[in-house]
């Protein structure tokens, strides 16, 4: 039975599912889910198996909330021998397809990490063999942009004996193997926390937007900064941060000449000026009031673009209560008849956390 294979956070297999279901029904594509707790991985079994592939078209997965990756399974899960396993996958996809690349990967678990060194070493004899039979056969720029546009390869390997192969979209699915960026974590940073506002920015700001989006000279707020994680993310890029909390901010941050450390309460904070571009906000408050707060700034005119965490209560239904608060912003802008972008994520870098980035268009 043909499949659509989702990644995730392992612990989020529920909501992967309860959103995948949902999103699938919207495009009138129905199916069952098969998953195992705390694998990382959800599978959304189609009642119509072309539906797969029209599906994984159609529904972008930057508007997956908790999916990483996604591909659609071709046959079932392939039994390797002990020797010879390339030729077994080979054998197993035939030479009528044609991939632009090839993604090796496993499960983001302790078993998977652990299984990865044994997917690297297979990956170099899998690719020559499949690059020599022509199944590996990159496209060019402008072939890719025609038709359906070039498609990836996925080797999901469950152990050395058990392989899911599959394929996805070049230009609908993530550029990182598993959806997973690795970053480095900056020393010079206060807290690890940085690598969440640093892979923010990586994902919701266009490489060819950032020289303008995220450039030196910026005015930025930064509310619940403490220790300044994020401040950093900014300064490093040569904004001018104000920065709220209570807490105390590191002195290597204050030295820099380029940060203001205001000690008040984030929800009451407002720049005199209306030049800030940039609002980012990590406090460890209730997800609904800092969904208001947020769109506040935009409506008010008090920042241009908004990145921030939305916290996830384990006791609530997690995609029930992320959807509700991207839908009281969608209401605020709609009812003030500003035109915006609002996209949403389970980064790599999140916990109990997704990571929203609202911004204005234009104003009518
Ligand atoms: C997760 S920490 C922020 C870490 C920071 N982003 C970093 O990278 O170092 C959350 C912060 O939110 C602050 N906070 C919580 N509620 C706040 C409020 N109402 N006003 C200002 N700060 C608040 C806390 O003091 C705490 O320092």
């Amino acid at each position: 039975m043909t499949a659509i294979v989702l990644y995730c956070r392992p612990g989020f297999e529920k909501e992967c599912a309860a959103e995948i279901t949902e999103k699938a029904s919207w495009n009138e594509v129905f199916g069952f889910i098969k998953l195992k707790k705390n694998e990382g991985l959800v599978e959304f079994h189609l009642y119509e198996a072309k539906q797969a592939d029209i599906l994984i078209q159609k529904l972008p997965l930057k508007r997956l909330i908790f999916a990483r990756q996604w591909f659609v399974t071709l046959g079932d899960i392939v039994e390797l021998p002990e020797y010879n396993r390339v030729e077994a996958i080979a054998e197993a996809l035939g030479d009528e397809s044609h991939y632009q690349e090839l993604r090796v990967e496993t499960l983001d678990t302790n078993d998977g990490k652990a299984l990865s060194k044994f997917g690297r070493k297979l990956s170099v004899p899998l690719r020559q063999h499949l690059r020599k039979t022509s199944v590996l056969a990159p496209l060019s720029k402008q072939q890719q942009e025609q038709e359906r546009g070039a498609v990836s390869l996925h080797a999901l390997f469950f152990s050395g004996q058990q392989v899911q192969l599959g394929y996805s979209y070049v230009r609908n699915s993530s550029v990182h193997e598993m959806g997973i960026p690795r970053l480095k974590f900056p020393n010079a940073s206060p807290s690890r926390s940085t690598l969440k506002l640093d892979e923010a920015f990586l994902y919701f700001v266009p490489k060819e937007e950032r020289e303008t989006r995220l450039t030196s000279g910026m005015n930025a707020v930064d509310l619940g900064a403490a220790p300044g994680g994020w401040t950093y993310q900014l300064v490093r890029r040569g904004m001018m941060v104000k920065s709220v909390d209570n807490g105390p901010m590191a002195e290597s941050l204050m030295e820099t000449g380029q940060v203001k450390h205001y000690q008040q309460d984030g929800f009451k904070f407002r720049p005199h000026k209306k030049n800030t571009h940039w609002l980012v906000c990590d406090m460890i408050e209730n997800s609904s009031r800092v969904a208001k707060l947020m769109a506040s700034w935009i409506v008010d005119g008090d920042c241009k673009e908004a990145m921030f965490n939305l916290k996830l209560q384990p006791s609530k239904s997690r995609y029930q209560q992320v959807m509700k608060d991207i839908q009281a912003i969608k209401d605020i802008m709609s009812d003030n008849d500003i035109w915006y972008e609002l996209y949403a994520k389970h980064l790599y870098y999140d916990r109990e956390e997704v990571t929203v980035h609202l911004r204005v268009l234009t104003r009518t």
